[in-house]
């Protein structure tokens, strides 16, 4: 029986800090391989790589996530015991609650939101020199995300909230001060949002009918006892983070447009050239560097032994920039997505395979909405120009984003 290949280091912790983004695709590379053994924080993990590595780590009866993602994150990013973290028919459960908002009349009512939210913005723009794009449009998803799913916000709260949401976001690979940031912030959000569902459930407070936070205030999971008023909170947050989140992809979109001004005709002119864009921002650009899970049960795959609890890590950001599945791949090139359509497996900036009975990212549609009404409105609303500034970003940084923040000067409206 093969055995799988193993890293040179004794522990390869200090190397994901040095290299980032690119770990898991350096080896990959290095041993010509999409499978190798390696140890984190003295932990054996197996890395895969790739879309056939993506349909193995997508197979739920191969894989779990109960146990898989470590404290540190369900303390900022995602809240403990949250639906990433659970599995089988209590999973799906509570996944079927999510995909129930994701219907094409939702995901429309929240784009119109959005709209309103963006023009209502760059009218205040018009009145400054320059802006922020980065925190700008956290603001704005903010205000459209609360909206959307009921929850109110006042708007002397916005910027501290949006604030909130992205330093959570900030902290997933940030240790020190970057943790304890998103670590508070999570802890007023949480106290926030707690605070409203119990008013909801007392009937001091209401919900639009029909809103993502009446769905959650009222669900009953698979014991058939509704959410604590904390695991409301904590998958009401599911919703509005990653929606701010989404800011992210739109600093990364705005700063191409900005390198290469071509794009602003192409996007005018060219039909689903607004698709083809957002799916190579969600593909060129880092988000997300792999995802984890836990071994089921002993089996092997192409003769290797995978034994039962190791923690394995699929590589995002390395399958989308493997020149054998994506030619080219470290040239940012949306016409790739004009006569191919990704599979489940090889774009998988949001997770791959099922969105029902898998773990892949139940806003993906969302996001992909939400970058498309950006970049139109980047393109066709407003006019603007970029001042000198930095636009690198760190590849070992993570999250990462624009340095500069994409700072944007003279807006003007033009429709
Ligand atoms: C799960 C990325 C936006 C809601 C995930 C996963 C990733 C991801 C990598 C994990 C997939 C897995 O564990 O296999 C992103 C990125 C986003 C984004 C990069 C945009 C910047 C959104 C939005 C929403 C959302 C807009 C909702 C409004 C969720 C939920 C899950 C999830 C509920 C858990 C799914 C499950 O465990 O079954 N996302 N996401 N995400 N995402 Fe997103």
């Amino acid at each position: 029986m093969p055995t799988i290949p193993r890293d040179t280091s004794f522990d390869s912790t200090l190397d994901v800090l040095r290299e980032g983004f690119p770990f898991i695709l350096n080896r990959s590379q290095r041993y010509q391989t999409d499978i190798f053994q390696s140890r984190l924080l003295l932990q054996k993990v197996i890395c895969l790589h790739g879309p056939e590595a993506a349909e193995l780590f997508y197979n739920p009866e191969r894989f779990m996530r109960n146990g898989a993602v470590p404290r540190r994150i369900q303390t900022t990013l995602m809240g403990q015991d949250a639906v990433q973290t659970h599995d089988g028919r209590e999973h799906q459960q509570r996944k079927q609650l999510f995909m129930s908002m994701m219907n094409p009349q939702s995901v429309q009512y929240l784009m119109e939101i959005m709209a309103d939210e963006w023009r209502a913005t760059a009218h205040e723009w018009e009145q400054q020199r320059q802006v922020t794009l980065f925190a700008e449009a956290q603001d704005i998803l903010c205000r459209a995300a609360c909206a959307w799913v009921g929850v109110p916000l006042p708007e002397a709260d916005v910027r501290q909230r949006a604030q909130d949401f992205a330093l959570m976001v900030d902290a997933f690979g940030g240790v020190g001060p970057r943790h304890g940031r998103g670590k508070r912030a999570r802890t007023r959000s949480e106290r926030w949002i707690r605070d409203f569902i119990k008013e909801v459930r007392r009937g001091d407070a209401t919900v639009p009918p029909g809103s993502p936070a009446e769905a959650i205030a009222w669900f009953r999971g698979t014991d058939g006892e509704p959410f604590s008023n904390q695991m409301a909170a904590i998958e009401i947050i599911n919703l509005l983070r990653p929606i701010v989140a989404i800011t992210y992809y739109i600093a990364f979109a705005a700063k191409a447009l900005a390198e290469y001004p071509a794009y602003r005709q192409l996007l005018r002119t060219v039909p689903r050239y607004d698709h083809y864009f957002s799916q190579e921002v969600r593909r060129f650009f880092p988000f997300g560097p792999f995802l984890g899970a836990r071994v089921r049960e002993d089996f092997e795959w192409h003769g290797y032994k995978f034994p039962k609890g190791t923690l394995t890590l699929l590589d995002i950001y390395g399958t989308h920039h493997d020149a054998r599945f994506w030619p080219d791949p470290d040239t940012f090139y949306p016409e790739r997505f004009r006569d191919r359509e990704p599979t489940p497996f090889d774009l998988i900036p949001q997770g791959g395979g099922d969105y029902g009975t898998g773990h892949r990212c139940a806003g993906e549609w969302i996001t992909i909405e939400s970058l498309k009404l950006a970049v139109n409105f980047l393109t066709r609303e407003v006019e603007y120009d970029v001042p000198p500034q930095d636009l690198s970003y760190s590849l070992q940084r993570m999250p990462t984003y624009p340095k500069s923040g994409v700072v944007l000067e003279h807006v003007r409206l033009v429709v």
